[in-house]
């Protein structure tokens, strides 16, 4: 039996809420998410969300600083929007309840690395996630909004080249039904699980890229992933985020021999963009020879660090590390999809009656590296336009991008399917912070073997598992061809930005 709506959002994340939450004003919705409906990187968002709301700032500077990280790849015009719609956007999150955190009744400003201004809202110090997830999440369960969890979509239906529905499973009993709704909101997030090491939970699969794939619509910017340069690093501890707004506050980076090195690489020092600050920790890690650098705040003041990050101070101090006596190790981590579903600045994706926003969408405001905080503020603005646009427009879709690519085939046997760590240790060593030609073309081929190898899904570790061998064949293909270095895209067999590349990588199924 099919199931009738206004909306389908797919996601619970920040994105999926927030589009649910304005959505139900004008029709009925239903949110399907695959785990219960915290399961999300937003849970996990510490730094908080930017927006250029200090007496000293203005959105043109938050913009100059947005296109400065993107390294020349920013679509100007999104980031514009981006930047102009923060503050409103800011004001909806505080009336759905989201708690910044203020003084006196002003809003506190963080500091995070290559924003020339403290404009970061946090709310709880560094639990900015948890407090949003917690306040939208809430409320839309006391709404009229249908919310089923632990329903995992497997497939867009598209109909004479528009999408009318999904098909999702049940995770608990296996059973799949059919969702209708005319407008079908991708709001599924990133694929940080793609890689041994990362900073994102187990559902960050990449499901809703390799979804609109295979549905025909177009994706890009692909070679582009983010690594947080800190995440701890303790045996046998679960990874964690440590903080940007830990260096905004002071914390210096020191080696295995105690020096604080990044001086030596950037001017802006802790402060530099995030891809310069992780390569720097892994040459330094190279060259002392080990797998970790410190983080050190011990110079700070110890009260002020305890009320500021109050979930890192816990969680290291429940593993034993008091971080106001110690230095923390870090090493960086897999944090951040810039690339994903390409879409216009509507939210519309190339088919019809497919929206996507949040990380699993690409509206071109992250260019090749994306600015701290800008993510969470990305996933609202587009949002917002995505239930905008659903209202004015009934189903239209982005122009198609001429020179589209398609997966080369290299005509190989399968090979057996892998299990999820193999695949993870494939794409940390060959398509990780440093590539080089020869490794991506190694990871290439074996994940195509991989791939003509794996036997049909059936249940949600063997779909997630085929999604992220798809998303790992776009990231490692489009890796390969870009035949240069810029922003969080580096490789030594071409260490350099290249004019010629300046441009947009861009993947869509043949038809
Ligand atoms: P998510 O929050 O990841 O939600 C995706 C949802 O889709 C989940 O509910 C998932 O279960 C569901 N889903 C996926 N596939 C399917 C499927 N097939 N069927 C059904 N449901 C599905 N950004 C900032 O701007 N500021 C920060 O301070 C910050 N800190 C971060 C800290 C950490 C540790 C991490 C991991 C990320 C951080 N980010 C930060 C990035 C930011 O949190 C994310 O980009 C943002 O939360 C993404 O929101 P989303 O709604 O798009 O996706
Ligand atoms: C952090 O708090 O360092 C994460 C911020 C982000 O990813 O934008």
């Amino acid at each position: 039996m099919t199931q009738r709506y206004d909306y389908i959002v797919i996601g619970s994340g920040i994105a999926g809420l927030y589009a649910a939450l304005l959505a139900r004003r004008h029709g009925s919705v239903c949110v399907l998410t695959k785990g219960g409906i915290d399961e999300c990187n937003t849970r996990y968002a510490q730094g908080g969300i930017a927006a250029a709301v200090g007496s000293d700032d203005d959105s043109a500077l938050h913009l100059q600083d947005t296109i400065a990280a993107g390294a020349g790849l920013v679509d100007a015009e999104a980031a514009r929007i981006l930047v102009e719609a923060a503050a409103d956007r800011i004001h909806d999150l505080v009336d759905f309840g989201v708690p910044f955190d203020s003084t006196d009744g002003e809003v506190q400003l963080g500091r995070e690395a290559a924003h020339s201004r403290n404009r970061i809202l946090h709310a709880g110090g560094d639990s900015t996630g948890a407090h949003i997830e917690l306040s939208l999440g809430g409320l839309a369960r006391m709404s009229r909004i249908t919310i089923k969890e632990y329903v995992q979509v497997e497939e867009l239906v598209v109909e004479h080249g528009r999408c009318t529905g999904v098909l999702a499973m049940d995770t608990r009993t296996s059973a799949t039904e059919r969702f209708d709704a005319a407008a079908v909101v991708l709001a599924t997030g990133g694929c940080g699980q793609l890689f041994r090491v990362s900073t994102n939970p187990d559902v960050t699969t990449g499901d809703g890229i390799a979804l609109a794939y295979r549905a025909g619509a177009e994706v890009e910017d692909m070679e582009f992933i983010q690594f947080h340069p800190t995440a701890l690093r303790m045996p046998g501890v679960p990874i964690f985020l440590i903080s940007e707004a830990v260096r905004g506050e002071g914390g210096v980076l020191r080696n295995a021999g105690g020096e604080g090195f990044m001086p030596r690489y950037s001017e802006q020092a802790e402060l530099a963009p995030r891809d310069v600050v992780a390569r720097s920790i892994v040459s330094e890690m190279a060259a002392t020879g080990t797998d970790r650098v410190y983080l050190d705040v011990r110079h700070l003041d110890a009260g002020r660090i305890r009320a500021r990050f109050p979930q890192i101070y816990r969680y290291c101090f429940g593993h034993g590390l008091d971080i106001t006596r110690e230095p923390v190790p870090v090493s960086p981590a897999a944090h951040y999809l810039m690339g994903g579903v390409r879409t216009n600045t509507w939210g519309e994706t190339t088919v019809r009656g497919l929206y996507a926003c949040g990380e699993v969408a690409c509206t071109g405001v992250h260019g090749a590296n994306r600015l701290a905080s800008n993510s969470l503020l990305e996933t609202v603005v587009f949002a917002k336009r995505v239930v905008q646009r659903s209202l004015a427009a009934s189903g239209e879709a982005a122009p198609p991008t001429d020179g589209a690519l398609e997966l080369p085939a290299y005509g190989q046997e399968g090979a057996g399917a892998p299990d999820r760590p193999s695949l993870q240790d494939l794409m940390w060593d060959t398509v990780g912070i440093v590539r080089d030609g020869d490794g991506l073309r190694q990871a290439t081929r074996q994940l195509a073997a991989w791939r003509a190898g794996l036997p049909l899904a059936h249940d949600r570790p063997s779909h997630e598992l085929s999604n992220l061998l798809l998303v790992g064949r776009l990231m490692a293909e489009a890796a390969l061809l870009r035949e240069e270095s810029r922003g969080a895209h580096f490789r030594t067999d071409f260490p350099e930005p290249r004019d010629g590349w300046r441009r947009r990588l861009v993947f869509r199924r043949a038809a």
